[in-house]
């Protein structure tokens, strides 16, 4: 009972608290056998007494409960409680059905931890007339690391770079510079002779810089090693740091280029000087073609990098679906596919911040929590396609291409954000808050907070304008499709097919798998994985957001404890209603609905696992296949590539709202 030693007022709700931080609540799982019984208990608690839960959360409150581990346990906890305690609220005018109550039960356990916390507090506690708790001093938002802390990230003998940051002398806070010109990033493909011209020359002269001076070509591509290599603890934790995989992957990246750029228009002495952007997710068939390495980068000695995959060379087309193995499609199929790739990534599947930015991370949580949709799939496979040092995060930012790459990445929030509905960006104060440091074009060290990096405009640059006909891109449907899809069986055919016998056939072939629970994995060695996957019930979901329209509401399938080996490359394709899928099926088809992809990580050698939640946004996706009224929906899951035998461990399968 280490964990309640410290709590003093022990009533009956703390107790059950207590069973459920002692046993039930850990860092890598919150959802133990022993905390849905907790639930459970709270849950008969709350139906008894309305007011219990704000009783509950002052004794919680009170425990006076430190250390982080603790800490994280007690935010959990809490979250839950909040969780509850506002279903509960939300069923006050519902009749106390043994049935319902059975799914408040059970949703509760399937209430994920993406749902903002403090919009359920504001949406549903006031809305019950229920006191406002603040729930602020719960969470807290992760802070720059301690510079003189440099573990060195076990890289194999003689790497280089070394990952680590100078220690600085001083650290001054980020100003916006008013007297920045507007800079405009031009599509790599675009920019003219002169450009490339001082672009090479900002490089060569990066080079030149003295070994130990923190601007330098090396010591800029150790600051994406230190981060991603996990070379600092996270501040007053033993939590190592790492800005991938998780709602940090946007906002790192883009102070990131800021000050990469900036440094670079200092060498050239030059203020309007601009990154360029390797528009890769352009499809179009006009020359020059932007879905190829740029010519820059093939014919300027300072932009080349001769680790880079020789068979990817122009006129290569990208593959945006690459596993480490080459896909052989023809141009235009690559093309439709490149495309479906991106709709999926940026529109269809990413209709909420969380969808799109990746899972919360706050300081104390353990790193990886999940990545977002562009991170995870277009973004990570052209680093592995373009391969040498790209192909790998401790060397990415040797090659002047990663950060024509990243700004490209980087241009794509901006298009979602345009796309309107519920992509904006995330208002969670602990992401908000999170704060990076960065040496600037002086070499000064410079804190930066997310909060000001939301708007390109106020860091002084822009995109040129380019197509992205992506974003109205239609998949061929199956029904014209399948008959060249050797052994696909498809289960619904565009809405002819009516729920029920869809169901049917589910139910009849398909095992479920189940979400997480201790003990149970599927390993994929190579062959494709299907389930049949539960919807949960909607209305309830619908009530706590109940600012959220019903087109709004996202439902997202959760591919949990996804586990692989951090040194591998591995690939894994998500097909929702294709049971039959394998991994000669194509992916310009509405059932294709997502990828994950694992870049390996050079400093972790075999053994290593990098653990992460897949989150898939399909609400979209089930009408475009006119199955959105079946209860059930089959999730096949396809290992591709150079990577397919590689074991991919997968602990559990749900959907839920967002
Ligand atoms: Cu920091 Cu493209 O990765």
């Amino acid at each position: 009972m280490a964990y309640c030693s410290s709590i003093s007022s022990v009533d009956l709700q703390a107790q059950v608290l207590v069973s459920c931080g002692d046993r039930g609540i850990s860092s890598t799982s919150n959802r133990g056998p022993a905390c849905q019984l907790f639930l459970g208990k709270l849950h008969r608690l709350r139906l008894g007494n309305p007011d219990s839960g704000v009783g509950f959360l002052s004794s919680f409150q009170s425990a006076g409960l430190r250390n982080a581990g603790r800490r994280q346990r007690k935010h959990q906890c809490k979250s839950k409680v909040l969780k509850l305690s506002s279903q509960r609220a939300s069923l006050k005018d519902n009749k106390h059905e043994p049935e319902f109550e059975q799914q408040l039960t059970e949703s509760a356990r399937d209430i994920d931890s993406s749902i903002d916390r403090r919009q359920l507090l504001i949406s549903s506690f006031t809305a019950a007339g229920l006191p406002l708790i603040n729930n602020q001093s719960l969470a807290a938002p992760i802070q720059p690391p301690d510079l003189t802390q440099c573990q060195k990230a076990a890289l194999p003998p003689g790497s280089n770079p070394k990952c680590c940051l100078p220690v600085p002398t001083k650290t001054t806070d980020f100003q916006f510079d008013q007297s920045l010109p507007m800079r405009v990033r031009m599509a790599a493909h675009l920019v003219d002779a002169a450009y490339i011209a001082k672009y090479n020359r900002a490089y060569e002269l990066l080079r030149a810089l003295p070994a130990d001076d923190p601007r330098t070509y090396l010591q800029q591509a150790a600051v994406h090693c230190a981060f991603c290599e996990s070379a600092y603890l996270q501040k007053n934790t033993s939590e190592k740091l790492q800005i991938h995989f998780s709602w940090l992957f946007f906002p790192w990246h883009r102070w990131y280029l800021y000050f990469h750029e900036r440094i670079l228009a200092k060498m050239l002495n030059d203020d309007t000087f601009a990154l360029p952007f390797w528009n890769w997710d352009n499809q179009s068939v006009v020359s020059p073609l932007a879905n190829l390495i740029p010519a820059a980068y093939i014919e300027n000695a300072s932009l080349v990098d001769n680790t880079r995959n020789p068979s990817h060379q122009p006129p290569t087309l990208v593959d945006l679906t690459y596993s480490g193995k080459e896909g052989g499609l023809d141009p235009e199929k690559q093309r439709a596919e490149n495309n479906n790739v991106m709709h999926q990534e940026v529109v269809s599947g990413a209709r909420t911040p969380s969808l799109f930015f990746g899972q919360a991370y706050r300081a104390g949580d353990a790193n990886t929590p999940g990545p977002g949709s562009v991170e995870r799939a277009p973004h990570t496979a052209i680093h592995v396609w373009t391969g040498g040092d790209m192909g790998n995060f401790a060397t990415a930012g040797k090659d002047a291409l990663f950060y024509a790459h990243h700004t490209n990445v980087d241009r794509l929030w901006n298009v979602w954000k345009s796309l309107g509905g519920r992509r904006k960006d995330i208002s969670d104060p602990d992401w908000l808050s999170t704060e990076f440091v960065f040496y600037d074009e002086n070499a000064t060290l410079v804190k930066v907070k997310v909060a000001d990096a939301l708007s390109t405009e106020k860091l002084s640059y822009t995109y040129q304008n380019v197509d992205n006909p992506w974003i109205t891109h239609s998949p061929s449907s199956l029904s014209r499709s399948s008959s060249s899809i050797a052994g696909t069986k498809p289960v619904s055919s565009n809405g002819v097919a009516s729920p029920a016998s869809a169901e049917a056939t589910v139910l009849e072939e398909i095992e479920e798998f189940g979400e997480e629970v201790e003990g149970k994995f599927k390993k994929l060695e190579g062959s494709a994985f299907r389930s049949n996957v539960k919807r949960p019930v909607k209305d309830l979901f619908k009530k706590l957001k109940s600012q959220i329209t019903d087109e709004e509401l996202e439902e997202v399938l959760v591919i949990q404890g996804v586990e692989v080996p951090s040194d591998k490359i591995s690939k894994f394709d998500v097909f929702i209603n294709l049971p039959d899928a394998d991994d000669k099926t194509p992916l310009n088809i509405p059932e294709f609905a997502g990828s994950f992809v694992n870049v390996p990580h050079l400093g972790m050698g075999p053994g290593m696992t990098r653990k992460a939640t897949l989150r898939i946004g399909i609400a979209e996706k089930l009408e475009e296949l006119g199955i959105k009224d079946v209860s059930k929906v089959i999730v096949t899951l396809v290992p591709k590539g150079q990577g397919k035998d590689v074991p991919i461990i997968i602990k559990g399968i749900k959907i839920e709202y967002d």
